[in-house]
């Protein structure tokens, strides 16, 4: 009979990478997963070998990476094959927030959308949760189905507290005086927020910002537009917020343009970032899946009217 020798168990790695603003934390106890950088925030862990799932890694340190770089990226993994599973795997990270659909949004273009979330136009930034009882700390999302090369589509995420830090202290002023009151009916909700359009995180204090951001009145190809509404300065003066916020949102130094491939795992702090989506072709096979996941606690939206 021969017996298989107990491999020597090896000790756990810490992972540390750096980049231009010095290093990053990579608390990654297992020295086969190396944390990169995304530009200009964010980072991202590659698969190690084929075959490796997504559900391999810990938690906790993939959560620690959410909060400290804002977007993870998981590229390469085994994922899920059904929203189900897709789910299940989600309530390691938390407690779900909960829609009339279940807790996976499917998003794919619809034939004839009765809203933009399933057009194939651009989604102007937001948070996500604005107008629900609780807003999720975190979002989670597979790409079932990435849209192609060329076809755009890509999901767009601001980094708001760098966005206050590099921003000239007397807009940041301007800004601050500024509150927004967002009114949108849709399949499924009827709500009114009301924020002010520089705000804090919740946990950490850290300055960030709320802001739905306006479409143009006149863009008929967008369907079902929301009834925004801005006070706190005269009327030019807010036009003036909206054409100095929506360029700094936009500044390539704080947008991350996810460009997305079949089989990623993207993780985002919704409570830092504001997102939302280049327009792709229509009829381009982009399919996601969103899964978002409440704070612990959970975060009662204080700007909900109604
Ligand atoms: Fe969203």
């Amino acid at each position: 009979m021969t017996t298989t020798p107990t491999p020597t168990p090896t000790p756990p790695e810490e992972t540390t990478v750096t980049d231009e603003h010095g290093p990053l934390t990579g608390p990654l106890h297992d020295g086969r997963y190396a944390v990169t950088a995304i530009a200009p925030f964010g980072v991202a862990i590659q698969a190690p070998e084929p075959g490796a799932h997504v559900r391999d890694l810990a938690i906790d340190p993939l959560r620690a990476l959410v909060r400290e770089h804002g977007v993870l990226l998981l590229r390469g993994f085994d994922t899920f094959g059904t929203p189900e599973k897709l789910s299940a795997y989600c309530e390691r990270w938390g407690e779900p927030s909960v829609w009339p659909f279940g807790t996976v949004l499917e998003l794919v273009e619809k034939e004839r959308p009765e809203d933009h979330i399933f057009d194939s136009s651009y989604m102007p930034m937001h948070w996500d949760g604005m107008y629900r009882e609780q807003i999720p700390e975190f979002q989670i999302f597979q790409c079932v189905h990435a849209p192609g090369a060329g076809n755009g589509g890509e999901t767009t995420f601001s980094d708001t507290a760098a966005v206050l830090r590099n921003t000239d202290p007397a807009i940041v002023e301007q800004w601050s005086r500024v509150t927004g009151t967002y009114q949108r009916k849709m399949e499924f909700y009827d709500s009114v927020t009301v924020s002010p359009l520089v705000t804090t995180h919740p946990h950490s204090g850290t300055p960030v910002i709320r802001y739905n951001e306006p479409t143009a009145t006149d863009d008929a190809g967008f369907v079902n537009h929301p009834d925004l509404r801005f006070t706190g300065l005269p009327e030019e003066d807010i036009a003036e917020a909206h054409r100095t916020l929506r360029a700094a949102l936009y500044d390539p130094a704080h947008l991350y343009a996810h460009s997305w491939h079949t089989g990623d795992l993207v993780v985002t702090d919704n409570y830092s970032l504001l997102h939302g989506r280049n327009a792709f072709t229509s009829g381009a096979p982009r399919h996601l899946r969103r899964v978002q996941v409440l704070g612990t606690p959970a975060l009662d939206n204080p700007g909900l009217v109604r």
